[in-house]
């Protein structure tokens, strides 16, 4: 605690503060605008059936060891994986995986930025009626505006991050904390009006039919990767989020309890924003497989048809800004702790650098929609390459070194003290799962991430 203290970096209000943090960092965009279209695309009801699982068995074990390294180290994650390294005795070699965190957590910033910056140009767009009685060409319109002007584009993402930096400068307790009691429950409770509206104005069996229909002929491998893939980005995993936010939690708070909470918090948003979203698409003979557009065009094109829909539209992409804003205030968090212990600088210092930095590299990803678009490098832009390189790579193998690391190396007495679990078979079924399953699964997502980035050498046009 003391040690904590003199590092500067503060802890949580209370026991419950650290739930509401890190629910904040795991809803997002991933689960209002990726799950929905990801469900399209891979058949409904057999990717969520999947997913649940993945989610479950290695998202759950995994977040748990995350948080534990965070608390057992005490400190930004490349410090805590210091100080747990050298308890162990085991390589310094294992400090990198605080590091690779951090960094992928730093680029992810950068772009993360940029779409959150365009849920905030659909606020806009929104609110001022662009959409009300339109028709697929003028949204289809508005999108390649939003897109396609650079210097606008620019000021959203620089709005965006602004918006992140401020809060995030005021520190935890005045900053994170205050800000996550306002803007999570305005987000559940825009949720909850948005699933009534559904209800009340979508064609709800048919979405409901599509969420949960299963079939198991519909499972293919590329579901069941995506459905993995998924649910480590869905839950935040592999940057030292969970990490640094769980070095802020009190040792009495118990870390199981918090993590199914979040787990299920996050899978209750995912799914209500399917049952918002598919509703609608189906009561406008929309197509549910439209991919990266569903949210950002289908959804203005039917609402902008429906009663209230101006109101409802703008209220949904609030909902989304909302969604982003935590999250990327949460990506910010392991880069700006390291560096405030690592120069012992100030947290304002510390804020501004990186989050200029991630402005800096988020033009990368502005230009890629516009005058960058066609510079690709082996059949992808600036913004393919990093989100590859960060989500497809990095992820998954601090992933894989956090799982090595808290089921290999730590001491089983830590892990014990650490989780105090209240039943013997709970604690020996995380400890299997974290100690098989979850490297096996992931070394699979490396590798077929490996295998898609190969065949996309050989076919660069596809
Ligand atoms: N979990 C967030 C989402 O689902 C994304 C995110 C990833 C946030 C990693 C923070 C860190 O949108
Ligand atoms: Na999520």
């Amino acid at each position: 605690m003391s040690e904590r203290y003199e590092s500067g970096l503060g802890s949580w209000g209370s026991r419950w503060t650290f739930i509401l943090a890190a629910t904040g960092s795991a809803v997002g965009l991933g689960n209002i605008w990726k799950f929905p279209y990801m469900a399209g695309e891979n058949g409904g009801a057999a990717f969520v059936a999947i997913y649940l699982l993945c989610l479950f068995l290695v998202g759950v074990p995994l977040l748990m060891a995350e948080v534990l390294l965070g608390r057992r180290g005490g400190q930004n994650p490349v410090g805590s994986m210091a100080k747990l390294t050298a308890a162990a005795g085991t390589s310094r070699a294992w400090i990198w995986t605080g590091r690779l965190g951090a960094l992928a957590g730093f680029i992810i910033l950068s772009f993360y930025s940029v779409v959150g910056g365009f849920s905030l140009a659909y606020v806009f767009n929104s609110a001022f009626g662009d959409f009300v009685g339109a028709g697929p060409e003028d949204v289809a319109a508005v999108f390649s505006a939003v897109q396609s002007s650079a210097v606008e584009l620019t000021g959203w993402h620089t709005l965006f991050l602004v918006l992140v930096m401020i809060v995030s400068l005021r520190g935890i307790n005045q900053g994170l904390e205050k800000s996550l009691r306002i803007i999570m429950p305005m987000l559940f409770i825009l949720l909850a009006v948005l699933l009534w509206y559904a209800w009340e104005h979508g064609d709800f069996d048919q979405g409901l039919a599509f969420l949960f229909d299963f079939s198991a002929q519909k499972i293919t491998w590329q579901a069941s990767l995506d459905a993995l893939g998924h649910a480590f980005f869905s839950l935040s995993l592999g940057m030292g989020v969970m990490m640094a936010y769980g070095a802020y939690m009190p040792k009495s708070a118990s870390i199981g309890g918090a993590v199914v909470a979040i787990a299920l918090l996050d899978t209750v948003v995912a799914l209500s924003a399917g049952l918002i979203i598919f509703p609608i698409v189906f009561a406008n003979g929309l197509d549910p497989t439209a991919g990266f557009g569903l949210m950002f065009n289908a959804l203005p094109l039917a609402l902008g048809n429906l009663p209230f829909g101006h109101f409802v539209g703008t209220l949904f992409f609030v909902l989304i800004a909302l969604a982003a804003w935590s999250s990327a205030i949460s990506i910010l968090e392991p880069a700006v702790a390291w560096s405030q212990q690592r120069w012992r600088c100030s947290r304002t210092s510390a804020v501004v650098v990186v989050g200029c930095a991630a402005w800096l590299l988020g033009l990368g990803t502005v230009f890629s929609f516009n005058i960058w678009a066609d510079a690709t490098l082996l059949g992808a832009n600036f913004f393919g390459w990093i989100d590859f390189v960060s989500s497809s790579l990095m992820l998954p193998i601090v992933g894989l070194l956090v799982a090595v690391f808290a089921g290999w190396k730590l001491d089983v007495a830590s892990r014990r003290e650490e989780l105090a679990m209240r039943w013997a078979w709970a604690f020996s079924s995380w400890q299997w799962l974290l100690k098989y399953l979850v490297p096996v699964a992931v070394v699979a997502i490396l590798a077929i991430s490996a295998w898609g980035f190969v065949s996309a050498l050989q076919n660069p046009f596809d």
